[in-house]
């Protein structure tokens, strides 16, 4: 039983083949300075060559040409000369132009049979014809009478000297036969005989052969120079590349953080003073990185190294101030004034130092994570608990939006430092007009958990959104030296993120507030490819465009 013709494409995979062969073909082409070069230079030596034998073949051919029309023309003016001369001696008695002209074509066609060429008799011409003339073609046996152009025929019934063209031989079976020349002049019988055109056909089969013999030679040479040719580039460019991609690969180790590797050096050569310039940047490179470590290891050194002595007296310091501050009462008000003070900047002080002392160990490399699986809900809820005094000072109302729990493998105590450290900022920055929020929300899939903290305060410049994790980095540095933080909060919550393998990003606009995004995975140290929350916030152009008009 004959089944249907399923409508299968097979043009379409086909089809993609080709064009992924051809994308391969264009990636090798572009790369491979090899190839383009060799390529290149076949095709402009086969122009060359090209142009060369064509010139050649050209000069010779017309050396040829001239050379055989020469001794052709010479040849029948000769001929037709005798065959003159053999009708003057023969007389005008009796004189029969019929059996004259036979035994006149007889003679030349038997010499032109000897010397290899073909005549043709033919007449009588014009006017000249008279009574009793002879009439009718004779020629060589085998040659048709068609190989004698029209126009060589008028040329010759037109001039008494000789006329020649070329052409190609024709024969009686119909066949072309090989290029010849024709060289054609006239004779006139005898009183009143009559005017007859004699045409002798050379045919050029010998030059034929020398000029194809020269053109195979010409031909088998000229690929075989192009061959060779490519080898040599190839073999030529190979020097010259192989050095470039050692280069390559060094560099590649180099750029990978293997500083040691050098080129090797050999000769005195271009490529040779190459290798040795790139060493010598290298080892530059190299010793500027060491020095830029160095530097880098010794200011970390000497951060940990002051923040640890200043723990000591500043200890002491804070035992004398509390002591003050706790007897103020029985102080004038200045003095009491100033022990207030002194308390107020003992409990900055105290900030600062713990952040420097957490900041050095995290250039030391020494945080470690303390997992646990911890539900960041609970941990949104806390943070915001504990930041409720603050935020009713401020007048914040401060909501968290959290419909499921999250849990996610983080070390909890961290992560509580991130959230804290981006709810008081929120709390800070909030409050423009008096009546100011800022929402908390976690969410969660299978991979990731997040924690977004959104406030509708004065928001961020363009470029800020980078700028707030720099170390000391403060949007109004007046303002905030002196009512607020360190400026090391959001630099120290970059690095807890990070060490959990998550994200902290901000997105902010002028007068339209600031959001911000903690992303973790759920285990620790599994990549993250998305966030679960947007970083920009859905209301945002609706918030920007709000800021614009205020
Ligand atoms: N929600 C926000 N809105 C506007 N600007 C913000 C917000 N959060 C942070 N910033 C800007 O980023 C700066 C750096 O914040 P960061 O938390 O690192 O330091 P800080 O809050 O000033 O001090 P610290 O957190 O160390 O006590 C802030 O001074 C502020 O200018
Ligand atoms: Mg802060």
């Amino acid at each position: 039983m004959a089944s249907p013709s399923t409508a299968e494409t097979p043009a379409g995979p086909a089809w993609r083949r080709v064009r992924r062969a051809i994308g391969d073909g264009l990636t090798f082409w572009r790369r491979s300075i090899r190839t383009r070069v060799v390529v290149t230079i076949v095709l402009l030596g086969a122009v060359v060559a090209g142009s060369v034998g064509w010139l050649l073949i050209r000069q010779i051919t017309d050396g040829l040409v001239h050379t055989r029309v020469q001794a052709a023309v010479a040849e029948a003016e000769s001929e037709t000369q005798s065959a003159r001369d053999g009708l003057e001696s023969a007389g005008t008695s009796d004189f029969d132009p019929d059996t004259q002209l036979t035994k006149l074509a007889t003679t030349l066609v038997s010499r032109g049979d000897a010397r290899g060429y073909y005549v043709v008799v033919l007449g009588p011409i014009g006017s000249d014809k008279g009574v009793g003339t002879a009439t009718g073609v004779r020629k060589t046996g085998g040659i048709a009478e068609s190989t004698v152009p029209a126009g060589l025929r008028q040329a010759v019934a037109k001039s008494a000297g000789t006329s020649w063209t070329y052409t190609r031989l024709r024969r009686t079976d119909g066949a072309d036969g090989p290029p010849s020349v024709v060289v054609g002049s006239r004779v006139v019988l005898p009183s009143d005989g009559g005017t007859y055109a004699i045409f002798y056909v050379f045919p050029m089969e010998d030059e034929q052969r020398t000029l194809n013999l020269v053109r195979r030679s010409l031909l088998t040479s000229g690929v075989l120079l192009l061959l060779l040719t490519a080898g040599i580039v190839f073999l030529v460019t190979r020097q010259v590349i192989t050095p470039v991609r050692l280069a390559r690969r060094v560099a590649e180790r180099i750029a990978s953080g293997r500083l040691e590797e050098r080129m090797h050096v050999h000769g005195e050569d271009d490529i040779a003073r190459l290798a040795t310039s790139f060493n010598q940047m290298t080892d530059a490179l190299q010793q500027q990185i060491r020095q830029l470590v160095e530097l880098s290891r010794v200011q970390r050194q000497f951060v940990s190294d002051v923040s640890h002595e200043l723990r000591t007296p500043l200890t002491t310091v804070r035992m004398a101030g509390d002591v003050l501050h706790d007897s103020r009462d029985s102080f004038d008000p200045v003095a009491a004034r100033a022990a207030e003070l002194l308390q107020k900047e003992l409990d900055r002080f105290e900030t600062l130092l713990a952040d420097l002392l957490e900041i050095s160990r995290f250039d030391a490399g020494a945080a470690a994570l303390e997992l646990a699986e911890v539900n960041l809900v609970d941990v949104a809820h806390r943070v915001v608990d504990q930041a409720s005094v603050l935020a009713a000072q401020r007048g914040v109302r401060v909501v968290v939006e959290a419909p499921l729990p999250c849990v996610a493998e983080v070390d909890e105590r961290r992560i509580e430092r991130v959230l804290r450290n981006l709810v008081s900022n929120a709390i800070d920055h909030a409050n423009v007009r008096g009546d100011a929020r800022a929402v908390v929300r976690v969410g969660c899939d299978p991979h990731a958990v997040a924690v977004t903290v959104r406030d509708y305060g004065v928001g961020l410049r363009p470029g800020e959104s980078a700028m707030v994790f720099n170390r000391f980095w403060r949007a109004d540095p007046a303002r905030a030296r002196s009512t607020g933080g360190t400026g090391l909060g959001l630099a120290i919550a970059l690095e807890d993120a990070q060490l959990h393998g998550g994200w902290l990003q901000a997105w902010g606009a002028p007068e339209a507030g600031a959001q911000f995004r903690l992303t973790v995975p759920r285990r620790a140290g599994d990549p993250l490819a998305h966030s679960p929350l947007p970083l920009v916030p859905e209301d945002a152009a609706q918030a920007q465009e709000m800021g614009g008009v205020r």
